[in-house]
């Protein structure tokens, strides 16, 4: 499966942005790195990629924690954005643009798209009444309370009533179930995609888009005592994200590829925003893939409890791929998973320092000893199923495309016991090394997206630069070894 010249693709990938009320947790991380994972593959496939992420700062509940900070708004969003772009270096996340809803452009294409639904006679004034979370910024009707409290984070609500203009979206019922029914990749994963579908099918409330209440958020265009609810702001920032309606940036990579969402929020994803963009006249995304939540020591992460887990921490413990691999490797993407750091120990003892840092040890040992030309027949090649891979990864099975790489790492590992590599002399060892450097070659690119750092120490070490997809198939060794560290250190508890 080999990228030719004509198969390049655009790939736009796009995060949620993130509310900057507080600060990034092992949640926010996670999401973060499944991006990542997609952006830096499909660069080593040739694409052409776009990495869109940022935060999301209007709203009551940001107005509320400057607040409580006894900061200005601005200044506070100002700080707390920093410290995601901070968190987000330490785990190497290799995003294109990182938006901020507060910067001026965003609110020129929030304004934009308005005017396109309000001209497409989309857009009406009436009046709200209902139950409001502020922390969750979410309108609630009476069915979706649960004992009274907000069903997603169970806090309290308020009870509002308000002038508001509201959004047709009941008029995109049957658009969203026919769109559902025909792209059969706009809803992934299945498991989650199938909840969705049964509340579309249960029908659509028209949704109220403005509020006479809070001030801290764009104004809206069409009468100055409103203002935008934060959701209709969020969800443009995909588009503003690529300057539109503005610049080439929009020409050249619109609609986004792939757009990765927690489940709590992929009703906005998969409901609301193609209903705005059908509503805009503007082409839809091609797959909302949709995650599950991470618990930590089988509880729900949140502030009360004090479990909050802080990915700097953990990286700053054990390193930023540590946390990737085990990200990708603890769950498939739709199911929930457990964060413990007993689990993160043993999949760095039994996974990176086993099977993977003792493998290129082992190899650049004998290898660093060898008095002779490296070569051989590739034997190990038949172990390395690259379409399964690619396929994995065509299909956002990340978890599914790691699982395979590491079967060949087993391999390659399984081979130097088979053989007694150590053992070997003269051409039949020249034909080990030679299978087990190329192999270890071939295993630093294909997990470089998913531990870029961890990738980049094996290709210096096997003296041979770090090539993309094209470059995974046996060749002829073309390096010198350099003997480095160890990978991963061996975690003593
Ligand atoms: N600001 C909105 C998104 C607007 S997008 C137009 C928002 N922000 S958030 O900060 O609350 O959450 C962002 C992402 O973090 C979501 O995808 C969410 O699923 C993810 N996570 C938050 N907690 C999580 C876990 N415990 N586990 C996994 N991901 C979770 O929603």
């Amino acid at each position: 499966m080999i990228q030719s010249r004509e198969n390049i693709q655009k790939f736009y990938v796009t995060t949620p942005i993130y509310y900057v009320n507080d600060v990034p947790h092992i949640g926010h991380a996670y999401t973060m790195v499944l991006a990542d994972v997609l952006a830096r593959w499909h660069r080593l496939r040739g694409d052409k990629v776009f990495f869109l992420t940022g935060t999301d700062e209007h709203g009551a509940k940001i107005e509320k924690a400057a607040q409580d900070n006894h900061e200005l708004p601005q200044d506070f969003v100002d700080k707390i954005s920093e410290k995601y772009k901070d968190s987000w270096q330490k785990l190497n996340i290799s995003y294109n643009r990182f938006l901020r809803t507060t910067e001026e452009s965003h609110s020129r294409a929030v304004t934009n798209i308005i005017n396109r639904i309000w001209e497409n006679g989309d857009i009406y004034k009436g009046e709200y009444e209902g139950w409001y979370c502020v922390p969750d910024e979410t309108f609630l009707t009476n069915l979706q309370l649960i004992k009274g409290a907000c069903p997603f984070c169970g806090r309290e609500v308020k009870r509002v009533k308000e002038e508001a203009y509201f959004f047709r979206l009941s008029k995109y019922k049957d658009a969203l179930l026919k769109l559902y029914a025909e792209e059969k990749s706009f809803l992934a994963p299945d498991n989650l995609a199938n909840e969705i579908i049964a509340r579309v099918s249960a029908g659509l409330k028209d949704l109220d888009i403005t509020r006479t209440t809070v001030k801290w958020a764009i104004a809206f265009p069409k009468d100055k005592e409103h203002y935008v609810y934060v959701w209709v702001d969020a969800l443009t920032n995909y588009l503003s994200g690529l300057d539109w309606p503005e610049s080439g940036k929009f020409e050249e990579f619109w609609p986004p590829t792939v757009q990765i969402v927690g489940k709590e929020i992929n009703w906005f994803h998969a409901v609301i925003w193609p209903s705005m963009l059908l509503s805009a006249g503007l082409e839809l995304p091609k797959t909302i893939l949709a995650h599950g939540w991470w618990t930590v020591n089988g509880e729900k992460m949140s502030k009360s409890k004090g479990n909050v887990v802080d990915p700097v921490k953990i990286v700053e413990k054990y390193s930023a791929d540590a946390l990737r691999y085990f990200f990708v490797r603890e769950m498939p993407i739709g199911s929930d998973g457990n964060f413990s750091e007993t689990n993160l120990i043993n999949r760095i003892n039994n996974e990176l320092v086993a099977d993977l840092g003792n493998f290129l040890n082992r190899v650049v040992t004998m290898a660093e000893k060898f008095d002779g030309t490296i070569a051989g027949t590739p034997e190990l090649e038949s172990k390395l199923d690259m379409k399964g891979i690619m396929d994995s990864m065509a299909a956002l099975n990340i978890y599914g495309a790691i699982e395979k790489i590491w079967e060949f790492l087993r391999a390659a590992n399984k081979y130097v016991n088979d053989n007694s590599v150590w053992s070997l002399e003269g051409a039949k060892k020249s034909n080990a090394l030679y299978n087990l450097l190329e192999s270890a070659r071939i295993i630093a690119i294909l997990i470089s997206p998913f531990m870029p750092e961890t990738a980049q120490k094996i290709s210096m070490q096997l003296g041979v630069p770090l090539g993309g997809i094209d470059e995974c198939k046996f060749a002829a060794y073309a390096g010198k070894v350099t003997k480095g560290e160890y990978l991963f250190q061996k975690i003593r508890r």
